[in-house]
């Protein structure tokens, strides 16, 4: 059986969302891109693209994402209407912590998409939406995680930041499993996105890097802002408390905590 084809069916013996289609690549530009094509062509919810590796994966704010082969390079097709279209990266997060804690590993989330495990970058996640008149038409969720990854495989300056669920988990997984297991529990909160959208970001607030009242930097564009860190709101925006007592919202951005030093 051809591995999408296999995908499928292991998705659907546990209950999980029914695929319509699956394309998986031994090599791919990006997947991301890839769905992107098919999304515009009409493609229906649900519709996966993976890939053994990438040779053009992107990552946020227009970073190159590393894709050599023993990572999990999955993009998946929504089409949200009365889910808010702004929650679907926070339910994917809860959703691949989850998937990662049932192969042992504990992580944390941090704003607004990174996953993270023993304080290293374990997966990322690229959200990218088209809007029509009636709203958001559809949803591209690319997430790439390190499942075997081979820290030799990664540029130098990288290797120190990231980690891969083989180092972290007592036990072997494949990247096929880990896609199973993602895309069941996407399924689990991407319904509960419709029916009860403050439980998705409860639930991400719950795995958050418990960074609440810590002084922080937000990169936005070209400005970083300093504040502290007074929660994810209802709709997914990080919001930041500056010290004169004024806040402001994030819908993107970088966030990373101020050192002690730097911070008196
Ligand atoms: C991040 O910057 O943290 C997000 C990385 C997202 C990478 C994934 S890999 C599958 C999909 N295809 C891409 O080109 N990017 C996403």
């Amino acid at each position: 059986m051809d591995p999408g084809a296999a995908l499928v069916e292991a998705l659907a013996s546990r209950g999980g969302p029914r695929l319509p289609a699956v394309e998986w690549h031994e090599s791919i530009g990006s997947t991301s891109d890839r769905l992107k094509d098919l999304a515009r062509a009409g493609a229906p919810e649900w519709t996966a693209v993976l890939a053994e590796r990438q040779t053009g994966g992107r990552g946020r704010e227009g970073r190159t994402w590393q894709s050599p082969p023993g990572g999990l390079y999955l993009s998946v097709l929504l089409r949200p209407r009365s889910e808010p279209a702004s929650l679907v990266p926070l339910a994917a997060g809860v959703a691949v912590a989850e998937a990662v804690a049932s192969f042992g590993v504990a992580c944390e989330l941090k704003w607004p998409n990174d996953v993270l495990a023993s304080g290293r970058k374990l997966a990322g996640i690229l959200a990218e939406a088209s809007s029509g008149s009636a709203g958001v038409e559809w949803v591209v969720l690319g997430l790439g995680l390190n499942v075997a990854l081979e820290a030799s495989s990664l540029p130098a300056e990288l290797r120190d930041g990231v980690t891969s669920l083989r180092a972290e988990a007592a036990r072997e997984a494949s990247p096929e499993a880990v896609a199973v297991a993602v895309l069941a529990r996407l399924g689990v909160w991407y319904d509960a996105l419709r029916e009860a959208p403050s439980r998705v970001v409860a639930a991400w607030r719950e795995r958050a890097i418990p960074w609440w009242g810590t002084l922080v930097d937000v990169r936005s564009g070209a400005a970083v802002l300093r504040g502290r860190l007074v929660t994810v709101d209802d709709d997914g925006a990080l919001v930041i408390e500056f010290s004169g007592g004024d806040r402001r919202r994030f819908v993107s951005g970088e966030v990373s905590r101020v050192r002690q030093a730097a911070a008196s």
